[in-house]
């Protein structure tokens, strides 16, 4: 209870003052080379498990995408294949600070720089009425406590309405990835899709040579 009244008062707080510095830049050759790999691993992920489309004028869309440290490997990814697309990235909590004082939305500006038509929206995923071709959620909160651990109010933890409405803004033929990590979400995951009569293809357990994570990951493939 306690920890939900911070989360509330300290969300509130950010989202209304959303103090930050500008202009990030990172700098340091060892977090710029971990970011190098990320954005491989990101687009071996999903090279590995959507099916590829060619298209022209493409939506996609980013769930949760944090400081959008991977937006490159998603970027590439889709130009791969795709003739002009569109990039979004939604993130509820966009003003939260890092302790060097700069926010995930200036930090995002520094990630997305140069990727043509990219854009970080900091808002609510229920906010978001486009509909989009593909629709890439890693790690959605599935159980309360990895929420409340990361600073959210417990009133915005509704994992199936966002599922629901996730899968609302996919457009007839797009394909939504889900990738859970560890065995216990992956397993609620699959709950909340069956409960809501959304078909998938269950991938399980998906690696890349280019990273390897503490826990593992697990994917779902949603074609509508
Ligand atoms: C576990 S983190 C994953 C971040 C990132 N996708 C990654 O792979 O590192 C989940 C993210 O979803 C965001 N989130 C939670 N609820 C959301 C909502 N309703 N709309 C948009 N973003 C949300 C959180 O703030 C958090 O940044």
């Amino acid at each position: 209870m306690i920890q939900n009244l911070k989360n509330t008062i300290d969300f509130f707080i950010r989202n209304n003052t959303r103090f930050s510095r500008k202009n990030f830049v990172e700098k340091n050759e060892k977090l710029l080379h971990r970011n190098y790999l990320e954005n491989l691993y990101t687009f071996d992920i999903l090279d590995k498990c959507l099916k590829k489309t060619q298209q022209v004028n493409a939506a996609i869309l980013d769930i949760g995408c944090k400081n959008w440290f991977y937006a490159k490997g998603e970027f590439y990814f889709f130009k791969s294949f795709c003739k002009d697309f569109e990039l979004d990235g939604v993130e509820i909590d966009a003003h939260r600070l890092y302790s060097n004082f700069y926010s995930r939305y200036e930090t995002a500006k520094f990630y997305i720089k140069n990727l043509k038509n990219t854009t970080y929206i900091a808002a609510n995923l229920l906010d978001i009425t486009k509909k989009y071709d593909y629709i890439i959620w890693f790690l959605p909160f599935v159980t309360k406590e990895p929420h409340r651990y990361w600073g959210l109010p417990d009133c915005l933890f509704m994992p199936e309405k966002l599922l629901s409405h996730a899968y609302n803004l996919l457009k007839a033929n797009g394909q939504m990835l889900i990738i859970n990590q560890g065995e216990k979400e992956a397993l609620i995951q699959k709950q909340l899709l069956d409960k809501l009569n959304i078909k998938y293809e269950e991938k399980g357990i998906v690696k890349s040579g280019f990273l390897e994570y503490k826990n593992s990951r697990y994917a779902y493939l949603i074609k509508k």
